[in-house]
């Protein structure tokens, strides 16, 4: 019996230690998104970067316009003159402008669906992607990424970091290889955000992705309130019942 405890406590502990293990692998190096997901303003500023940047070509099919408006708190009008360029009903669901057939054809593979991609990829992950791509004059795409490298998107907020360069080094490693790695970007060319506000934006976009991921969220955290607060009244209420059950068997 205790054996069988010990084993299970062990199994457990080994389970977390890979996980968190895993956690922090995964080659590249990430630095961490730092969103707030409390932050409405950011949440909002990330709405209207994704309808702005990202939309054109990535649907998020699991999110309704009515239900950003609710949780974002933005009336009927500011969601349909700020969000909603590519769609007519607040009920409807946010599809890409583009076609997947001509996607296919243009970046050889369909843009995904992001609903669930910040809780498939990370948020670290989506904020280092939106700051890693750097000019390669060999992609069709005239960009790589660092962080996917070989990827077909293309460097849609160009305009807003301006272009950079990747530069790597060569060291030997213990065995005498050569090996290179990624060091650094430098800039190319001046984009109309300073590093800083560019940082700012692609984490307010990343934001808005983590909640897409998860849009009941906030919901779950007022009903798990509701739920405590029943469970509080219940035990009350056994109580007494219990007491006035037994009280004449004493
Ligand atoms: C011009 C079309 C286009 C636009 C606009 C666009 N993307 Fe993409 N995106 C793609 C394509 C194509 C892929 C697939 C890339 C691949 O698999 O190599 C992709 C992939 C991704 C991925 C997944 C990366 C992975 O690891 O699989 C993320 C995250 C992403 N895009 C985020 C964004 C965000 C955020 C924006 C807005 C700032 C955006 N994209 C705008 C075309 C686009």
């Amino acid at each position: 019996m205790v054996k069988d405890k010990m084993r299970a406590l062990a199994f457990t502990a080994a389970l977390l230690f890979a996980s968190s293990a895993n956690a922090a692998g995964g080659g590249a190096e990430l630095e961490p998104s730092n969103i707030d997901p409390g932050n409405v303003n950011s949440l909002q500023r990330g709405a209207r970067n994704f309808m702005n940047y990202c939309a054109g070509c990535h649907s998020a099919q699991y999110v309704r316009y009515n239900t950003i408006g609710n949780d974002l708190e933005l009336s009927e009008e500011q969601l349909i003159d700020n969000l909603m360029f590519n769609a007519e009903k607040t009920f409807e669901t946010i599809n890409a402008s583009m076609r997947p057939a001509d996607a296919e054809r243009w970046f050889g593979t369909v843009p995904p669906d992001v609903s669930l991609i910040a809780r498939a990829r990370g948020t670290d992950y989506i904020y280092n992607f939106l700051k890693s791509f750097h000019v390669d004059p060999e992609s069709p795409t005239g960009v790589d990424n660092t962080v996917l490298p070989g990827t077909s998107m293309p460097h849609v907020l160009a305009e807003l970091q301006g272009y950079q360069t990747a530069v790597y080094e060569t060291h030997e490693d213990s065995h005498g290889d050569t090996v290179t790695e990624f060091s650094h970007f430098e800039p190319l060319t001046v984009g109309s955000l300073d590093a800083e506000d560019y940082d700012d934006f692609v984490r307010d976009t990343t934001n808005f992705l983590a909640y897409i991921g998860e849009p009941i969220r906030s919901e779950r955290r007022k009903l798990g309130v509701w739920v405590l607060m029943f469970l509080g009244f219940f035990l009350i209420i056994s109580r007494m019942l219990k007491k006035q059950i037994w009280k004449d068997v004493k």
